[in-house]
């Protein structure tokens, strides 16, 4: 199937990476989010991220400006149905996307692949809530969405051949690898990403090392870009969280027990550094540890 017109709900984090990503490939772009103001600030960042990329040689000035001239933004979620995909990229929690599921089936053309962002949660029983699981799977990005080479496509148990063969030429075009994952709680990224910085947090919890040690042991001591606290603050900690208990409910060992102070960190509303505080604090000059 032709894929030429891409619906992107939610103009958050992911969202504005994805609509970033897919107007650069030359798809046509609907950005939609319930707020104009998530919808500023999303081309806002759109603009920045596109900047850094041409500044580092990367694409042209003319190439940025075809980019973003592919991008129409809308607080009018039907609108979005007449587009080929869509991908649901709102905030991580099942009855969110449920109800903009349930808001976008009726005004949906019968071809629309209907596919989300969602890091967790079960493709299937999404699917199974819609007019078309047999058009619906899961499409993955990795956060910056402009940076991250892969995308995780994960298929429902009843999505067909080629629903799947056209989100995988569409990862194709831009220019970034799947990896297909089974429908099971968190996929593959997050299945080993989470319990990784979760267990970063129990280490810091139990005051084995502090927020400095801990990250700079696995940057330094593993070579990861980030260490696991500041990838958990980058990532979001409420993100950090759902996706703890999707792993913890779903597979129903201790082993996925969130860290008490994870879920402490998410009670202040110190969530990382959309919200300027997590396990560092952002709101001065560089980045101070909390702990
Ligand atoms: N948009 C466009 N370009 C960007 C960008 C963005 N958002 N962020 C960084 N870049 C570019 C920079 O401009 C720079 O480009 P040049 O080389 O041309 O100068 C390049 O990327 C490297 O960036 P920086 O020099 O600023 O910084 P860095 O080398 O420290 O890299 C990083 C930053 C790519 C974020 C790196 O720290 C990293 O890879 N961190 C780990 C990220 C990660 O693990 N992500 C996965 C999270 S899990 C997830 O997303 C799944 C989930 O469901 C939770």
């Amino acid at each position: 199937m032709d894929i030429r017109k891409v619906g992107v709900v939610g103009a958050g984090q992911m969202g504005n990476g994805i609509a970033h990503v897919m107007a650069l490939a030359g798809y046509d772009v609907l950005l939609n989010d319930i707020s104009a103001e998530a919808l500023d600030k999303a081309m806002a960042t759109i603009r920045r991220n596109l900047e850094r990329q041409v500044s580092g040689g990367r694409i042209t000035a003319e190439e940025m400006a075809a980019t973003l001239g592919r991008i129409t933004t809308t607080q009018d979620l039907p609108a979005l149905g007449g587009c080929d995909l869509i991908i649901e990229s709102a905030t991580e929690r099942e009855e969110i996307k449920q109800k903009i599921f349930d808001a976008l089936l009726p005004h949906l053309a019968p071809h629309t692949i209907l596919t989300s962002n969602t890091s967790s949660i079960s493709i299937t029983r999404l699917a199974s809530r819609t007019d078309r699981p047999e058009k619906f799977m899961g499409f993955h990005f990795m956060n910056p969405v402009p940076v991250m080479q892969l995308v995780e496509l994960i298929r429902g148990i009843a999505t067909d051949r080629e629903t799947f063969d056209t989100c995988l030429a569409v990862v194709e075009r831009l220019g970034k690898t799947a990896a297909s994952a089974e429908d099971f709680p968190a996929f593959i990224v997050n299945r080993i990403l989470m319990p990784m910085i979760n267990e970063a947090v129990y280490t810091l919890y139990e005051g084995v090392g502090n927020v400095r040690s801990i990250d700079q042991s696995l940057k330094l001591g593993a070579n990861h870009p980030m260490g696991p606290l500041e990838l958990a603050d980058f990532i979001g900690l409420d993100t950090c969280l759902a996706i703890m208990n999707v792993l913890h409910d779903g597979l129903a060992d201790t082993k996925y027990r969130p860290c008490p102070l994870l879920t402490k960190y998410v009670e202040a509303g110190w969530l990382g550094r959309k919200t300027g505080r997590g396990f560092y604090d952002y709101r001065g000059e560089a980045p101070v540890p909390t702990r």
